[in-house]
């Protein structure tokens, strides 16, 4: 679900994580209404960033500001950023600067950085910065009209108070370049886990869960709208728990879940991220007693080796890994799994290395995200253990894991040759008209020529013929 990082392979490159680095752009509403005020965002790193984003649309449009895709008519240009990694931040740096050059021949317009680099930097930025008039941390977002105007009359505005209880409930997201087939709903923000390496439980703060009616209305309001496809989303999805304030009864992911699949059998559930030490029996039970809960999950497993996980403070071990991983294959036969990967942590031998590489071929991964260590200032790891592998090794490493995932995924999707999927159309496909794009339950894309009487939206079965290690190719038949 990440940001900018160039190294990335596999099925999913152009879905959900993928719009990573990516300008995300609103359509321009309206023009023609006088006086009104237009802003324009941009988005990077994980998708619940890109979930944010839509929040903070809807509390701007809420305050009268009208989107626009043309960052030159903007009076306000937002940048929604991303920490996890060093180059991520050189990202966003980049296109301050050429926000700042726009601001010199748009004299009153306004530019503010959000999310996660807001949170870390905090006044930094606008030290650093100079042309920032605006730094809103993730948590502040409801306070964004009153910093504007604060702003507007010349004071610089900085809010990066983080919350124990914001969760954005109430706040119905304005949904951005959305497909009309697919969105995500953010189910918990911030994370208590602290793996070692990690800068977000820093610039998301505590985690906390949103409201399970809140969440369950959002995605039928969806439906209504004729959405097929809702992403449940979170850092660490399985540590979900929400307590009733009225009735004190806990809700449970493997809950929730249950909830949101029994809107309607049509309606397709998706998650994202499972953390392998909470992801329950429960929840696997739950995911093989109904059809539209899709069968793949995202297992990041960072590390093949247990020493290693132990550095890196994920709290469970190779074996207990695998274990999950055979446990998920037994309980979901057909379930396809992906991870994240990332080589060269702090003082990782060869052999270490190599149990990340057959770690792969054990788990079978359908694809993965994968990153070489970039050290984080303030992350436990930046204060107790040494960046001590040389980059040019780090990188080598990273090209090892990606030529071995591509194998595997390659693998993994020639093995569907043949077989007959349910795919859920998104729209035409990346590069012809006459072709569709949809995704199987273990969320591989297939392409296929479309076929007459059938929508953006529509269930159909396809057959795969032809696959690589990044797509599926087929053609629609009749159910078997
Ligand atoms: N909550 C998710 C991951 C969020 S960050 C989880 O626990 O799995 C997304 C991914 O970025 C991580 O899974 C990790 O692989 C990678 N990442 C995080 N910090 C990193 C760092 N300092 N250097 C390189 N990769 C990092
Ligand atoms: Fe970061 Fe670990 Fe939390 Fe994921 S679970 S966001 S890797 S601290
Ligand atoms: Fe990046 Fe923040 Fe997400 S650091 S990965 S945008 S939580």
């Amino acid at each position: 679900m990440y940001d900018n990082n160039p190294t990335l392979v596999g099925i999913r490159k152009e879905i959900d994580e993928s719009r990573q680095g990516e300008a995300f752009y609103l359509e321009r509403a309206d023009n023609s209404i006088e006086g009104s005020r237009f802003f324009y965002i941009e988005s990077y790193g994980c998708q619940m960033n890109f979930s944010d984003s839509e929040i903070v649309a809807s509390i701007l449009a809420e305050a009268g500001y009208r989107p626009t895709r043309a960052m030159e008519e903007a009076d306000l240009i937002l940048i929604n950023t991303c920490s996890i990694r060093e180059k991520a931040e050189e990202t966003v740096r980049k296109r301050l600067r050429l926000f700042d050059k726009l601001k010199a021949q748009r004299p009153g317009a306004l530019v503010g950085v959000l999310g996660c680099m807001a949170e870390r930097l905090k006044k930094k930025l606008l030290e650093e910065e100079k042309l920032v008039d605006l730094v809103i941390g993730p948590d502040a977002y409801r306070d964004l009209p009153a910093l504007i105007q604060g702003a507007e009359e010349g004071e610089k505005g900085i809010n990066v108070l983080l919350s124990r209880e914001e969760t954005y409930a109430d706040i119905s997201p304005l949904r951005l370049d959305s497909n009309g087939v697919s969105a995500f709903i953010s189910i918990m923000r911030g994370c208590d886990n602290m793996c070692s390496f990690c800068v977000v439980p820093f610039t998301r703060g505590r985690e906390r869960s949103r409201s399970a009616f809140s969440i369950v209305a959002e995605a039928r309001s969806l439906f209504e709208k004729g959405y097929r496809e809702v992403t449940l989303l979170g850092q660490n999805v399985d540590s979900y728990k929400w307590e009733n304030p009225e009735s004190g009864q806990l809700t449970t992911f493997a809950e929730l879940l249950e909830m949101v699949a029994q809107l309607d059998p049509t309606l397709r559930v998706r998650f994202s991220t499972s953390h392998p030490k909470d992801i329950t029996d429960e929840v696997l039970y739950t995911m093989a007693r109904y059809d539209n809960i899709c069968n793949y999950i995202h297992l990041p497993v960072q590390s093949g080796n247990s020493r290693i996980l132990e550095l890196m403070n994920r709290t469970y071990d190779r074996e207990w890994y695998m274990d999950k991983v055979r446990r998920i294959y037994e309980i979901i036969p057909d379930c396809a799994i992906s991870s994240d990967i990332i080589t060269g942590f702090c003082t990782e031998t060869e052999e270490e290395h190599q149990d990340t590489l057959s770690m792969i071929e054990f788990a079978n991964y359908s694809m993965s995200y994968m990153f070489f260590y970039s050290e984080r200032p303030g992350t436990l790891a930046a204060r107790k253990y040494p960046d001590d592998i040389p980059m040019n090794v780090k990188k080598r490493r990273l090209q090892e894991v990606i030529r071995l995932q591509t194998q595997v995924s390659f693998r993994h999707n020639q093995a569907d040759i043949g077989k007959t999927f349910q795919v859920l159309i998104e729209g035409d496909s990346r590069k012809s008209e006459s072709e569709f794009r949809g995704r199987n339950s273990q969320n591989k894309m297939i392409v296929f020529p479309k076929v007459k009487g059938l929508k953006p939206g529509d269930y159909t079965w396809v057959r795969v013929n032809e696959a690589t290690s990044a797509t599926l190719k087929g053609e629609v038949v009749e159910k078997t």
